[in-house]
């Protein structure tokens, strides 16, 4: 057992661990999944508040689930109208008061930005599982072990980031994170409406001197690609139902459109789907998107005991 030097630390976007922090995140997350006691009871007697005040499957349960294996408990609420958020209380006044309970935070929000604010008044590490269309960088964690565990390595590929770009905080996050590894290549497939924001353009690829491109057909261009991470076309990110329903199905993967796909190509999807990936493709080998949704729970034990200490 050793220490990751994340003792005490928050979790807002996915620069704040270096890429050494994060390397050994995803080896203590490997030996979890090698050995399912391992770490069994290292958290016993510590409390965990997931606060989600948009809905969630994967990223609250995972959470719980990992702080369960780990020996902890948890508290929180999954809907904020069960909160006195409901009653008009402030985020800043219902951190403070979750601090005095847990030993850490995990909190989805619809506000961007909501995160940084929670840490801000928090006496215990905050995790963000999400804040509107800003970061997701646990979702990240779990991406990069995802690749890294089947690519061999995170570095020398082109990855293709296919659906809503622009309001898809997975892509944003995975994108940032990306751009801090050797090598890599972005494909941006989206219509023009759901392109990526010109921050993560100009603020990060450009700068990182990043090569990508843009283009709206998945078909010319899946079979240059190494990787293929999906996107859902998020209803509740749209100010009206009209531009939705016009460009919800813009993208569905099926296996006709995987004919000139790699033989080794990655398919990934934060999930959850809703028509984006035809589910003729879940039995495909290249379909890694389930394998992914349970190394998130893994990815997330190992975080977990580490920001809380208990490898120290
Ligand atoms: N990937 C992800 O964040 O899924 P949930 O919305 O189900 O948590």
């Amino acid at each position: 057992m050793y220490a990751t030097r994340l003792s005490g630390r928050h979790l807002i976007e996915p620069g704040d661990f270096t890429l050494d922090e994060m390397d050994r995140l995803f080896t203590l997350a490997e030996e979890i999944e090698d050995d399912p006691v391992y770490l069994r009871e290292s958290c016993r007697g510590k409390l965990l508040a997931t606060l989600f005040f948009e809905p969630s499957t994967r990223t609250r349960l995972s959470f719980e689930a990992a702080m369960l294996r780990l020996g902890g408990n948890c508290l929180g609420f999954a809907e904020p109208s069960s909160s006195s958020a409901a009653k008009g209380e402030s985020l800043a006044d219902t951190i403070r008061t979750v601090a005095c309970y847990t030993d850490a935070i995990v909190m989805r929000n619809p506000k961007e930005g909501a995160a940084l604010l929670a840490s801000r008044y928090a006496q215990v590490p905050v995790i963000n599982a999400g804040d509107g269309g800003h970061h997701h960088p646990t979702q990240t964690l779990t991406d990069l072990m995802t690749i890294r565990q089947i690519w061999g390595a995170i570095g020398d590929f082109t990855v293709g980031f296919c659906g809503d770009l622009k309001f898809g905080r997975t892509v944003h996050s995975l994108a940032k994170a990306l751009s801090r590894y050797p090598h890599i290549r972005m494909v941006f497939i989206s219509p023009p409406e759901l392109r990526v924001p010109a921050y993560i353009k100009t603020g990060i690829l450009d700068k990182e001197a990043i090569e990508y491109q843009e283009v709206d057909c998945l078909e010319k261009v899946i079979g240059d690609l190494d990787v293929l991470y999906m996107t859902r076309v998020q209803r509740e990110r749209f100010f009206n139902e009209e531009d939705y329903i016009r460009l919800k199905d813009s993208y569905i993967l099926n296996m006709e459109k995987m004919k000139p796909a790699r033989k080794t190509l990655i398919i990934l999807h934060p999930l959850p789907r809703v028509n984006e990936i035809a589910p003729e493709v879940d039995i495909d080998s290249r379909a890694s998107y389930f394998k992914q949704a349970q190394y998130g729970m893994y990815i997330r034990m190992a975080l977990l005991a580490s920001i809380l200490g208990v490898l120290d």
